[in-house]
């Protein structure tokens, strides 16, 4: 058993444009944060779209060689018909930055949001939504062209899901969390493989997506309602990675399935984390071996993983945890290409301020960054290549 990571292992941290960059004001997220009372604003968010050099010193300056963040349609094509040269080039700067402080930039094109205009449209339901996506990609391929690991879409099951939690906010519904919505999560299926079409031809990336997989386990004699879940929730976006060049896999927490869905964790646990799921470190390494087996043995990337809590003590522990289950993922034979940790910074974390993923704190009025020690902690890992 090796306790060495190996060669070449990418070690980062990443970020999402709508949650970092701040004064995101043609996108649809802007719109929904003054539509629904109960969102907080994102207002300017880190203020990372001026101080985003600042941000890729915080990790080079630990030994890290990897940072992924994401480009915003929004601010390319504010506006059907108008596309901005100069935001294109900023998100090319950004990509430069990267690699001027020795770190790969790892891209995603889509992480949840959408331009207004397009979610006016019908969003990724709507009847042109493949011919606006193809375009908007003929446009920002020249900028991303060299990066090393592009990632078409973040989450599309998530996506699904915001999709039929819409359509049942449209009818007056607002519990709970719906499964995926269906046509939606094909429609995306459709569009990331058009993407990698045209970024196949275009670029010299190395292109997949990114699924949230929640690391379900079966309640003993309930093995087919696990697997039914499982698929609606996950597979299905598995499967439609197996001809990509990667898959990002990004796991946070774990969940058993019974005859009625997922068992709710016991909301009393003392580690349960600012999100309210359980403290499972050991989710990176199940959603691993799933992604591994369902996606055909496609090369992984932990794209994100991490914790949301305001107890550092208890990230380093959940990160400790999780590198270890990612070691034995290793030693059996699983190919995994590196691990980013999500999140670099204290982010907008999709209508809530609360939830702190960072191994960075920010000031939210002077955008002042400070270093929390898992930041030191997991750098130390990623200089040493090894975890003890
Ligand atoms: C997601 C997103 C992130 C979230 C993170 C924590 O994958 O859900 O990529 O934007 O902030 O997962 O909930």
């Amino acid at each position: 058993m090796s306790d060495r990571f190996p060669e070449g292992f990418l070690w980062g941290a990443a970020t999402a444009g709508h949650q970092v960059e701040g004064g995101n004001i043609s996108s649809n997220w802007w719109h929904l944060e003054t539509q629904f009372p109960g969102l907080e604003r994102s207002g300017d968010a880190c203020d990372s779209y001026h101080r985003y050099e600042e941000d890729f010193r915080l990790l080079a300056d630990q030994g890290f060689n990897a940072y992924r963040f994401s480009v915003e349609w929004s601010r390319i094509q504010p506006e059907l018909g108008w596309f901005s040269r100069a935001e294109r080039d900023h998100y090319g700067r950004m990509m430069d930055g990267v690699r001027d402080m020795g770190m790969q930039p790892v891209v995603t094109l889509n992480h949840f949001t959408m331009p207004q205009w397009f979610h006016a449209e019908g969003g990724w339901e709507g009847p042109r939504a493949l011919d606006h996506w193809q375009r908007f990609l003929e446009e920002v391929s020249p900028a991303v062209a060299d990066v090393e690991h592009l990632i078409t879409f973040n989450e599309p099951n998530m996506l699904a899901v915001m999709a039929a939690a819409a359509k049942r906010a449209a009818v007056g519904e607002h519990r709970g969390l719906p499964a995926p919505d269906e046509a939606t999560g094909e429609r995306l299926v459709q569009a990331h493989h058009a993407a990698i079409e045209i970024l196949r031809a275009s670029t010299n990336c190395a292109l997949g997506w990114t699924v949230a997989c929640q690391a379900f386990t079966p309640v003993e004699g309930h093995e087919d309602a696990y697997e039914a879940h499982k698929r609606r929730w996950e597979d299905i976006y598995l499967e439609a990675g197996r001809g990509d060049d990667f898959i990002g896999v990004q796991a946070y927490g774990s969940q058993p399935v019974g005859p009625d869905g997922p068992v709710p964790a016991d909301p009393n646990l003392p580690d349960n984390t600012l999100t309210g799921i359980a403290f499972r470190p050991d989710s990176l390494a199940i959603a691993l071996r799933n992604a591994w087996d369902v996606g055909g043995h496609v090369p992984l990337l932990v794209t994100e993983n991490g914790i949301a809590t305001s107890d550092d003590a208890l990230r380093i522990r959940y990160i400790d945890g999780a590198l270890s289950g990612l070691l034995d993922v290793l030693n059996d034979g699983i190919t995994v290409r590196g691990y980013l940790h999500w999140s670099l910074l204290d982010n907008y974390e999709w209508g809530h301020w609360a939830p702190t993923f960072g191994l960075v704190a920010v000031d939210r009025t002077t955008f002042v960054r400070t270093a929390k020690p898992s930041l030191a902690h997991l750098g130390a890992i990623a200089r040493r290549g090894r975890l003890s």
